[in-house]
């Protein structure tokens, strides 16, 4: 069953001034395995998951509101992104009934995008 569903779209260049500008953004925002992932990869990656972030905490219901940007953790398998949840984000999803959180992204030269879905 589906929960929730949660849509986001950024400029890259938003978050390619926030990373030049604000030396602890890439800390607050991504966590070490994302960090470890994106440290290959160009500027629309990292706007894709910041986007992302924000798709689920828009499937959550909740917005980025209750728990830290790192609570949602965007983790790749066999190229594809997989959402993992942390601490207040998993504990949200758990009484919201929610059991999986599927991402999609998608970047262009100057947008990054990312759909979310929560299944129950
Ligand atoms: C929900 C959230 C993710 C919206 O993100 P945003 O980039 O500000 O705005 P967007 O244009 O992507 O989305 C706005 C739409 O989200 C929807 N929305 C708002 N709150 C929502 C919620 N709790 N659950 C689901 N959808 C929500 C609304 O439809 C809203 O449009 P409306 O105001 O015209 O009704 C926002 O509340 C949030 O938590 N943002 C964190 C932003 C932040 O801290 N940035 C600093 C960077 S370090």
């Amino acid at each position: 069953m589906i929960i929730g569903v949660g849509v986001d779209i950024i400029e890259i260049k938003r978050i390619k001034r926030a990373i030049e500008r604000n030396k602890r953004f890439l800390l607050k925002i991504y966590s070490e395995k994302e960090l470890e992932e994106l440290k290959k990869k160009n500027i629309e990656s990292y706007a894709g998951y910041f986007s992302a972030k924000e798709a689920v905490s828009k499937a959550l219901g909740t917005g980025i509101l209750n728990f830290k940007w790192t609570d949602i953790e965007i983790v790749k398998e066999n190229s594809a992104p997989k959402v993992v949840l942390n601490n207040n984000a998993k504990k949200i999803a758990e009484q919201k009934g929610i059991k999986r959180i599927h991402i999609s992204i998608s970047h262009s030269r100057e947008y990054a995008t990312a759909f979310a879905v929560a299944e129950g």
